[in-house]
């Protein structure tokens, strides 16, 4: 049984830095990558950290954690709103999910409100920006050691 943390994120966050900085602030995805590794460390878990632009690699990525992931955490970004596809690979999977967004989607448009990752998610967290992937770690830890029980 693997004790890697699947932490995916969506399209456009690879502009992180410099992609609207006055929503999602001056953090690029190499800082997040490297407080949410050093949180997973502190769990005794490993936390393979990816990114992509292309909604079919995110599903196959979704697929592979069925058998190479304890658990996923996910910023689907814009296909949050849109991917019934993202939401039927998180129900298929069978791996515990927790969602994650940057800015506080509720406080924006309003067709951000919706999200197809959160009938599959555990929990929610938004607005908190770089903390928010800190939290979703170490829910994520404490998710797996109830599974684990
Ligand atoms: C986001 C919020 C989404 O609405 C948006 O499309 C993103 C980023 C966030 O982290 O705040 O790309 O998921």
């Amino acid at each position: 049984m693997t004790s890697a943390i699947l932490v995916i994120n969506g399209p456009n966050l690879n502009l992180l830095g410099t992609r609207e900085p006055e929503i999602y602030g001056t953090t690029t995805l190499d800082d997040l990558k490297a407080v949410t590794t050093a949180q997973a460390k502190r769990h005794g878990l490993a936390a393979d950290f990816r990114q992509s632009n292309d909604e079919g690699e995110l599903v196959t990525w979704i697929q592979d954690a069925r058998t190479s992931a304890a658990g996923i955490i996910i910023n689907a970004a814009a296909y949050t709103h849109t991917s019934v596809a993202i939401l039927d690979a998180l129900q298929a999977c069978g791996k515990p999910v927790i969602e994650v967004h940057l800015s506080n989607i509720f406080k924006r448009e309003s067709f951000r409100h919706h999200s197809y990752v959160s009938p599959a998610a555990t929990g929610v967290i938004c607005g908190l920006g770089a903390q928010g992937y800190v939290l979703a770690v170490d829910a994520m830890a404490d998710l797996l050691t109830k599974v684990k029980t």
